[in-house]
Formats: structure tokens, sequence, C-alpha cells
């Protein structure tokens, strides 16, 4: 089965066609950052116009690639939520029309479940059931993922997102957007221990967390210190991701310990960081359990997740995974992942 997949909840248009017979995957993106940099953050409606104007090129370069037609398409995947609303309405607009055109069924995917599916495009991939953390730039959650689609909230965020925490530290130290990349980079020259961060929640007895006081205690670290000081700033950087780190892998390994489960998969923007990959890799290993990654490339926001979590759902569910002909543009701009069945 040839899965068309398309993606455009946020600020990157992605199109990916997946191949499940084969497992051929061919993607392409076109990132929108440098359009909402100037503003520091997306601007819904720029976003919108910009994916009115890639979709299409994009899958015919991804059609073009794979060597394939658009009859050749036996499906369609499409993100219908959580997201921008009016960027969410582009992508399955033009997934109901080519749904239509062609008489192919149209199938709307989470975007949190694209992401939660996308290790397993790698390899080796983790078998069910598994622990998953998904850290991105709306979300922090730690779910017991049993099968597709059976997904149990473990704990999440009581307030920012980690990737929000990062792209607002990046604005407090001047850095650009999107934040995560340039903090980690900068911690990297920042020496460790020469300031402490608080780590919210780390010792609670839930799997909740918090980042909105980090990120309180960065703005007051940040004030503290002359903004030419580069090696202040890299310090409080360091500060930052450390404690970060400390929380997320304190809460995974938890999170293992209470489902009995070995295996953790990371998804998400925040999974590509690379002190936050270090550190769970030395506590999940240290326990005797294993951690698991989409392809680096897969990590930020793509069309292949959502062709490869549109195909599992059509595995699963056949046509009752499709599109209802009565609300064919129906998005989701807020969606609960453990609710899936309200789709
Ligand atoms: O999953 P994603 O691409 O989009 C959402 O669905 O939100 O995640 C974007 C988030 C942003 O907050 C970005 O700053 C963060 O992921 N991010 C990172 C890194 N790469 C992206 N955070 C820390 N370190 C990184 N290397
Ligand atoms: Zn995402």
């Amino acid at each position: 089965m040839r899965v068309l997949g398309i993606e455009s909840s946020c600020d990157e248009t992605g199109v990916a066609l997946y191949d499940s017979r084969s497992g051929a995957l061919v993607h392409a993106l076109h990132s929108q950052v440098e359009l909402h940099r100037a503003y520091g953050g997306v601007v819904p409606e720029l976003a919108s116009r910009d994916h009115v104007q890639r979709l299409l090129p994009l899958i015919n370069e991804v059609l073009q690639r794979s060597g394939c037609q658009r009859r050749d398409i036996d499906a369609i995947a499409v993100t219908a939520g959580p997201g921008l609303a009016g960027a969410l309405l582009v992508g399955c607009g033009v997934a109901a029309g080519l749904g239509f055109a062609l008489g192919k069924p149209v199938v709307p995917v989470h975007h949190l479940e694209g992401h939660l599916l996308s290790p397993l495009l790698a390899d080796p991939a983790p078998a069910f059931p598994f622990v998953s953390l998904l850290v991105s730039g709306g979300h922090t959650q730690l779910l017991q993922v049993i099968s597709p689609g059976q997904y149990v909230l473990l704990g999440e965020t009581l307030d920012d997102a980690a990737g929000e925490a990062f792209d607002k530290t990046a604005q407090m130290l001047g850095l650009g957007y999107p934040g995560g990349p340039e903090v980690s980079q900068l911690a990297m020259v920042g020496a460790p221990g020469t300031l402490r961060l608080p780590r919210p929640m780390i010792d609670s007895a839930t799997l909740d967390m918090s980042f909105s006081g980090l990120k309180t205690a960065v703005l007051t670290a940040v004030q503290r210190i002359d903004p030419a000081n580069a090696s202040a700033r890299a310090d409080i950087a360091r500060a930052f991701v450390d404690a970060v780190v400390d929380v997320l892998t304190a809460k995974a390994v938890q999170a293992l310990a209470r489902t009995g489960l070995k295996q953790l998969v990371v998804a998400g923007g925040v999974g590509a960081n690379v002190q936050l990959r270090a550190g769970l890799d030395q506590a999940v290993t240290a326990r005797g359990g294993r951690v698991y990654y989409p392809p680096p490339q897969l990590c930020t926001d793509n069309g292949a997740m959502i062709a490869y979590a549109g195909y599992v759902r059509l595995a699963r569910d056949g046509a009752g995974a499709t599109r209802s002909g009565a609300h064919p543009l129906r998005v989701h701009p807020r969606w609960d992942l453990c609710d899936l069945a309200a789709g």
C-alpha cells in the first residue's frame, strides 16, 4: 500500500510517500523558520499562506522522486490536529480534494500520534508495548503505548512544554528562533555547576512536570548578568539544559519503573537534543532498558511520520480509519491524544 502523508499543522510543510510493502519512504520538507524568524515565533496567517504555496509543488516533487504517478497513491494521510486551524485546513483541503479526485481514502492523523510512531521507522525499532516521552514545542507527555491507538497518559507538564521552555530561554538569552538547537549549542560551552537552577516537581509522587518556574529562574539569572558577558550566558544555558534533562530523565525512569516496561521511545522536536539523549541513554541503559529515537531527520515535524501513522491506522481499522464523508474538512486545533476515538 502506498500512503501519501501531508503535514501542515504549524510551520513546516511536509509531504511523504510511504510504501508499506517495500518500506520505501520518500519525503520532502519546507521549513518556514526564515519566514517567522523576524517575529520571534510563528505567525499563523503567514504560516497558512505559505502552506498554500508549498504543498502542491512538494507533492509533485515526492511523486517524481519516488517514480510514482498520482494514480499509484492508495490512500492519503493528513494531519487533522492539533495545531493552527488555518494551517491544518490547508493540508486537509488538499488531502480532501486529492482524495475526491483520485477516489482514494483520506485518513485524518493526530500529529502527536505521528511523532509517537515515528521511532518505528528507525532500525532497530521498538516493539509494543513501550513508554513514550513526547517532547515537542506544544506538548510534554509520558505515555504508556500498548498498541497503535491505545495510549494511557502517565504524566504531562502542568504548564509550559519543554520545547516552549527552550524557545523562551533562547529569547531571554538573545538567541534566535527556534530556540532549542541554539540553547543546546550554547550550553555546550557553558561550565557545569557554575549556576544551579531549580528542577521543578522532580521529587513529586506523580509523573507530572512543570517548566514555568524554571523559566522564571532563567529570567532572574539573566537579569543578574552583563548581557555582553558571553561566558555567563553560556553558563545559564548550561544550567537550564542540565535542569530540563534531569527532570525529563527522572520522570522517564520513573515511568519505566511504574509500568514495568524496559523500552523508552523519545519523540518530538526536543528529542533531537543531544544532552537529553545522552542523559536518557545513560540512565535507562544503567537500569537494563533501552531508548529508541526516530531517524534524526524525522524528529521535528515531517510528512513521513504522518504517512506512516496513516498506514498503521488503515492496517488496523481499514475503512473505519477514513474520514467520514459528512465532514471532509474537519480539523481539530485542540485534540487529546488519549481521546482519538472522538476524532
Ligand atoms: O515537534 P516539533 O518540531 O514541533 C511541534 O510539534 O511542536 O518541536 C519543535 C520544538 C521547538 O520548541 C524547538 O525549539 C524544539 O522542538 N527543538 C529542540 C531541538 N530541536 C528542536 N529543543 C532542544 N534541542 C534541540 N536540538
Ligand atoms: Zn510536532
